[in-house]
């Protein structure tokens, strides 16, 4: 019982706290159940009270230990599953940071080389401030607004419209010159009055008291009572467009000025520059007036004027080329580095984590940072015991910038880093890269009999790029693993079939109920069918991330034979290995890592046993509509209206795949003026050749 020999909460360690955080999530959830499922409260309604009070008082004092199931989750901030799910007709993805001006720089330069654009054009960009909020799309048909959507995973968000309907700030009616259909995109955010109000009342009620405007804001949009929400005054700036058949101007700031006739906030710090000089110059001018905005941004947005613009320079994986977000500088703080954590990553990295004294560094309480690797405490002499500088810059770990020698403890000892794995105990080594240089990193050389390397292999496999299994995020895995029930990837896929032949079944632990297990197997059931780039992504090969493996997956088309032709490759020579080699984007390093990879015989057990569980599904083309899908394009002589950077980009997004020479693989050959050899091999190889102009006809407005 938890209840009991209760010390204070500022005499918890942290371990302590952690039991003491587990204990209580289950108590609670029993109560919970009691009283809501069968009608029978165990205890009277203030011993409950009693047991959520400690729960958030032992949360408030160590945040970093908040678990995925906390009461104080539950309730109060509504789960998210509750709310229906929204699909994005057009995505909706981030921007790029950049943290100097240098870096503001580089963007316009890209944008010129990439459009190839000659010395005199300008290039017009917009600047405003960045909003430290919730990213929101509203969906206007005849005017009216019909739906609201959070951002989610980008793809999919959680339907919101019955709350977003109480914001004052987001009109319910567009003007009538707004367009029939648009999705007007924006910030959810809450001023720094409305916020401090809102934490007075809660503290009043005795309830939750926020960090930041910022989880004001989405606990209270979060509300499944829609009349709470009501209750906490959120505002809301509009500065983007997802599906938009119509839009009212040809310029990013036309459309933004269009947007505040129809009645829609827009930011009054909107500005279009015409120079990078007067970007920067924009940007000073809001980090100066950041401190009396009276809400929270956190940097600069620069967006290209011209929308015909944004539209060639496209996207790179998940952000705009046309789009940047320059950050402000970091916040800092001084506090005691109490002790140096190795965590033991994916991949048997050992990384060095400082455990600090918490401290408040823009907002943010911080109780751990990054120590990045051996040299880097060696180098900057960092020892346990040290009063050190923390450094945080936007949504980056914490860093930690050096030590304050005057108040180095005299007995501080030089931080040794251990040569051994804190996990397994196998020797941690530093490995050789080219010619005498070694490693920063050190690694457990202890593989799949290491724990800590199973466990996050385990972790990534399940997670949202890989199998993506809703419900079995890293906690639940940790526990699973911890409880014997799944050592290996396969033993997700048996998992329900073994529970039900065990005394001791999941639905009866704490925690879990019939209609948990239910949800879970039925996620699991959903992933039994797999396309080969996420199963390849999910083995968690060294080097092999999700451009990796859909390249992977688009040379080997099925799981078997990429098995066997990567078995094959480690010979080290001949076809197979010649084949990898010979893929674009797939180099050296990446090749020996997937080879050595197979050349273990634990992996290709746990391949083959995958195998048997699940249904390997060839790789999707990105666009299957297009005339171009999956097929290799080759692009050669002097392109008239794309730069070639510009050509690949569009032939990728339309699902081709793009290569350098021309083969007997190759369907298309696009020339321009001045084609040499590779219109010979074309001609050699019967392969189709077309013109840019012929190009640009084919593959339409697409
Ligand atoms: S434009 C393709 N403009 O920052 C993305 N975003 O990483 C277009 N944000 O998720 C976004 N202020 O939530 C844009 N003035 C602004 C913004 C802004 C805040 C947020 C937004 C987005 C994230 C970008």
């Amino acid at each position: 019982m938890v209840k009991k020999a209760q010390s204070p909460v500022g005499d918890l360690t942290l371990s302590e706290a952690s039991a003491e955080l587990a204990a209580l999530a289950a108590e609670i959830a029993r109560h919970d159940r009691a009283y809501h499922e069968q009608d029978a409260p165990l205890i009277p309604d203030a011993e409950y009270d009693e047991l959520r009070q400690r729960n958030e008082a032992i949360e408030a004092r160590f945040p970093e230990l908040i678990r995925g199931d906390s009461p104080s989750r539950r309730v109060g901030s509504g789960p998210a599953e509750k709310f229906g799910k929204v699909r994005h007709a057009v995505p909706m993805l981030s921007l790029s940071n950049a943290f100097s001006e240098e870096d503001a720089r580089d963007f316009v330069g890209r944008i010129r080389r990439f459009l190839d654009l000659p010395v005199d054009e300008e290039v017009a960009v917009t600047a405003e401030p960045k909003i430290d909020g919730l990213s929101m799309s509203l969906r206007y048909e005849n005017r009216k607004l019909v739906q609201a959507a959070t951002r989610g995973d980008g793809y999919e968000g959680e339907n919101v419209t019955a709350n977003i309907m109480t914001i004052h700030d987001a009109p319910k009616r567009l003007d009538g010159s707004a367009p029939q259909l648009i999705e007007i995109r924006g910030e959810i955010y809450m001023s720094h009055k409305d916020f401090a109000a809102l934490n007075a009342r809660q503290i009043a009620a005795g309830e939750k008291v926020f960090a930041n405007p910022r989880n004001a804001a989405a606990g209270s949009l979060r509300q499944l009572d829609a009349a709470i929400t009501a209750a906490r005054p959120l505002r809301f700036f509009a500065y983007a467009w997802g599906e938009a058949p119509e839009l009212p101007a040809k310029t990013q700031m036309g459309v933004i000025e269009a947007f505040a006739s129809w009645g829609l906030p827009t930011n009054p710090l909107t500005r279009l520059c015409h120079s990078v000089e007067e970007l920067l110059a924009q940007y000073r001018l809001i980090e100066s007036e950041r401190a009396e905005l009276g809400y929270d941004i956190d940097g600069v947005v620069y967006k290209v004027n011209r929308l015909d613009w944004q539209q060639r320079l496209g996207f790179v994986s998940r952000s705009p080329r046309w789009g940047l977000a320059h950050k402000f500088s970091a916040e800092k703080a001084a506090t005691v580095l109490e002790k140096i954590d190795i965590q033991v990553g994916r991949t048997g990295a050992l990384t060095p984590v400082a455990r600090l004294k918490p401290v408040t560094v823009g907002g943010v309480v911080v109780t751990n940072a990054t120590l990045h690797n051996e040299d880097e405490i060696a180098r900057k002499d960092i020892r346990e015991g040290d009063t050190v500088i923390v450094q945080r810059a936007g949504d980056v770990i914490p860093q930690i910038l050096g030590f304050v020698p005057e108040k180095r403890p005299r007995d501080a000892k030089p931080y040794r880093f251990p040569q051994q794995c804190p996990v397994c105990h196998s020797h941690a080594v530093r490995e050789e890269r080219t010619a005498g240089k070694v490693d920063a990193v050190r690694r457990c050389t202890g593989g799949l009999i290491c724990a800590a390397q199973r466990v996050e292999r385990l972790k990534h496999f399940a997670s949202r790029n890989a199998f993506d299994i809703e419900g079995l995020g890293d906690r639940i895995i940790g526990e699973f693993y911890a409880g014997g029930l799944i050592a290996w990837p396969h033993d997700v896929f048996t998992l329900e079939e073994r529970d039900k032949a065990s005394p001791n079944r999941l639905k009866d632990r704490e925690g879990w109920g019939e209609a948990s297990v239910g949800k879970l197997f039925a996620a699991i059931d959903e992933r039994r069918s797999i396309g080969l780039d996420r199963f390849i992504f999910a083995l968690g090969i060294r080097h092999v991330g999700e451009t990796t493996a859909r390249a992977l997956a688009r040379a080997y088309g099925t799981a078997d034979h990429f098995r066997g032709q990567m078995i094959a490759a480690g010979a080290i020579e001949g076809d197979a290995w010649g084949g990898l080699n010979a893929i674009d984007g797939i180099g050296g390093v990446v090749a020996e890592a997937v080879v050595q990879f197979f050349a273990e015989p634990h992996n290709r057990e746990v391949v083959d046993e995958l195998l048997k569980h699940v249904t390997v599904t060839a790789l999707e083309a990105r666009s299957t509509t297009s005339p171009v899908a999956g097929k290799t394009v080759v692009f050669t002589g002097a392109l008239e209206r794309m730069t070639r950077e510009e050509a690949k980009a569009m032939a990728e997004r339309l699902g081709a795949k793009v290569a350098g020479s021309v083969s007997k693989k190759t369907d298309l050959l696009v020339v321009g003026p001045g084609a040499g050899s590779k219109l010979k091999d074309a001609e050699k190889h019967g392969v189709e050749v077309i013109d840019e102009a012929t190009w640009f006809e084919r593959v339409g407005g697409l």
